[in-house]
């Protein structure tokens, strides 16, 4: 299992503290949520300050853009330094192509559904990504409710990847906990987003132990 603690509910003043903190205890990703107050009401960061930042961190920067026209700013964020980069489907018109750029720039490309996107909305790039995001929180903030309808969309996901032939991770993010963790990864989650149910109980060495005790 891998945690990718959501830099959304880490200290904003002290982000290269944060990034290493993470390192020092543990962590092997780092989950940066670019919003832009279109694709969703809020507005974060973008390239300049993972750019910024990447020169302090050897974690693997896994980036989530929730932003509209995401092919427009693939280029900066491959030089920004970001190793995966996480578009939403719903923001991608040309979803084949967006994806083989990705690749082409050098980082690994993922594909977000929100909560009410279904699946099949991935058959036709299934040969392109190396992870899918399900949502279950409509993004946007940080601290939501769990949606429980993430069990079975990432059962029936692992079983479309493996009838595929795909070996892509699948993500979660929104919500997640100790509490639900054991439930996501039976069901076939790779890779677990937390913000607000991480960062909120240090030391973080410790709260990875939490959500890791809850594996088998
Ligand atoms: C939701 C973001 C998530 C969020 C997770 O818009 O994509 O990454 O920050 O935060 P928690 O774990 O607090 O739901
Ligand atoms: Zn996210």
């Amino acid at each position: 299992m891998i945690l990718s603690p959501s830099l959304l509910s880490s200290d904003f003043g002290r982000l290269a503290e944060e990034l290493q903190a993470l390192e020092q205890a543990g962590l092997t990703w780092a989950h940066w949520d670019v919003m832009d107050g279109a694709f969703v009401p809020n507005i974060t960061f973008g390239p300049p300050v993972i750019k910024r930042l990447r020169q302090t961190s050897r974690l693997f920067f896994d980036v989530h853009l929730m932003i509209e026209h995401p092919e427009r700013y693939l280029a900066d964020f491959a030089e920004a330094g970001a190793d995966l980069l996480v578009v939403h489907v719903e923001a991608a018109a040309h979803l084949p192509r967006t994806l083989d750029e990705i690749r082409r720039l050098g980082m690994k490309a993922g594909v977000a559904l929100n909560p009410a996107t279904p699946l099949c909305s991935l058959n036709y790039v299934l040969d392109k990504l190396d992870l899918a995001l399900i949502m279950s929180v409509n993004p946007g903030f940080g601290g939501q409710k769990f949606m429980p309808l993430a069990y079975d969309k990432i059962s029936e996901l692992k079983a479309k990847l493996k009838a595929a032939g795909s070996s892509a991770l699948i993500q979660v993010d929104g919500g997640v906990d100790p509490t639900n963790t054991p439930r996501l990864l039976a069901a076939g989650a790779d890779v677990l987003v937390s913000g607000s149910a991480f960062f909120n109980f240090p030391p973080y060495a410790e709260r990875l132990k939490a959500f890791q005790m809850e594996e088998e």
